[in-house]
């Protein structure tokens, strides 16, 4: 899968360099392009989390700790404690739930390999290889969801962690939650299971989809979530992992030393707006369901997603296609290995996605 940085340099930067913005300004998305590529979400921060972080920026000379306490990371932790009934051992920040998985992939990762499905969120895992870490990828079945039992056959004392995003990226599916409940408890004596709940916040039922009662009950399960998703906090790079103490210790001792005070800030007041909360989700599906319109007009069958991406079979090469729309202006997703004619179309604005529907029916019908 193409990561940011290589999928801007690659197709997004024609636009960057014809208007000469400098480098570092990528974040700036140049007058007119359509930006349906990453995952993010539009929609945030919240309005009271933008006001908060206002009255801290000029104290951001400081450290985000006192030398007797941490003042915005414990709010926050009180707030997610009291939610998932935890305590503040249980839980860590990372600069995105990205840093909290590459810790942890640092942290168990030497003691064995990481065993996660063959089609799935990955830049922790090429890092973890980086670092000489084996994964072993087990292909998704047919119907594309995670094989779980495939994996249950293949674990023996090599494997250390196996990894599941649910739901998973880049199909938009969630796993069965009692299935995947057995599948943790199953395997929890042999490796640690981590849990990305990067997307929870979007599934349909997101209480009884969550493996946070795992935690609660002492199972070898790391949960990670994220403030970039239903946040909308992509840029502030705030996610967080939910585990027993032991594992929270040993995963925290690979993470930064000190987290982003200004993120922490945002993170906190974003959690607490319920009505940012639940405009942000109304938004996302409104968006998702035009995103399904769209691809069921030009006679595609998207896969039923549970997140704020939309996975398809465009029934012909998906990277022509994308290649097309970003011509246009328009950047999705495509180039996933073992899967050479699927897209994946993040949200956007209900605007962008007005103007999506208007260059894919007109690149589909030239393709
Ligand atoms: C499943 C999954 N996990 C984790 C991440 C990383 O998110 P962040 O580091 O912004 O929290 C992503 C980003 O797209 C994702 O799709």
């Amino acid at each position: 899968m193409m990561n940011r940085r290589h999928f801007l340099s690659a197709f997004g930067t024609a636009a960057l360099a014809s208007s000469a913005i400098p480098a570092w300004s990528q974040y700036l998305i140049p007058e007119g392009q359509v930006r349906l590529v990453f995952n993010e979400n539009p929609y945030g921060p919240s309005p009271k989390a933008i006001a908060e972080v206002q009255k801290i920026l000029s104290l951001s000379a400081y450290y985000p700790d006192s030398p007797y306490d941490y003042p915005i990371r414990d709010d926050l932790f009180d707030a997610i404690a009291a939610d998932n009934e935890l305590s503040h051992d249980n839980l860590f920040v990372s600069s995105g739930s990205n840093e909290g998985l590459q810790a942890a992939l640092m942290a168990y990762g030497r003691t064995g390999s990481v065993m996660t499905p063959a089609l799935t969120y990955d830049a922790h895992l090429g890092y973890a290889e980086a670092l000489g870490v084996t994964v072993l990828r087990v292909p998704l079945r047919s119907d594309l969801q995670v094989d779980l039992d495939a994996m249950e056959a293949m674990i023996d004392e090599s494997v250390a962690v196996v990894y599941l995003a649910n739901p998973n990226n880049p199909t938009g599916l969630p796993i069965d939650a009692e299935r995947l409940r057995a599948f943790c408890r199953s395997l929890g004596p042999k490796a640690l299971v981590i849990v990305d709940e990067a997307y929870n916040e979007l599934t349909d039922d997101p209480e009884s989809d969550t493996m946070v009662d795992l935690v609660r009950e002492g199972e070898n399960v790391l949960v990670t979530r994220t403030f970039s998703k239903i946040f909308g906090m992509a840029g502030m790079r705030v996610g967080y992992g939910m585990a027993r103490p032991d594992i929270i210790s040993n995963t925290f001792k690979h993470i930064m030393a000190w987290p982003n005070g200004v993120g922490l800030t945002a993170a906190y007041h974003s959690y607490i707006d319920q009505d940012f909360i639940n405009f942000s989700r109304d938004k996302v599906r409104e968006g998702r369901a035009m995103v399904q319109k769209t691809l069921a007009d030009v006679g595609l069958t998207p896969v039923p997603s549970q997140t704020n991406f939309v996975f398809v079979d465009a029934g012909r090469d998906a990277m022509t296609i994308r290649r097309a729309m970003a011509e246009e202006g328009v950047l999705i997703n495509a180039g996933y290995e073992g899967y050479p004619d699927y897209l994946r179309i993040s949200m956007g604005k209900l605007e962008d996605l007005k103007t999506f529907d208007r260059v894919f029916k007109r690149v589909m019908a030239r393709t």
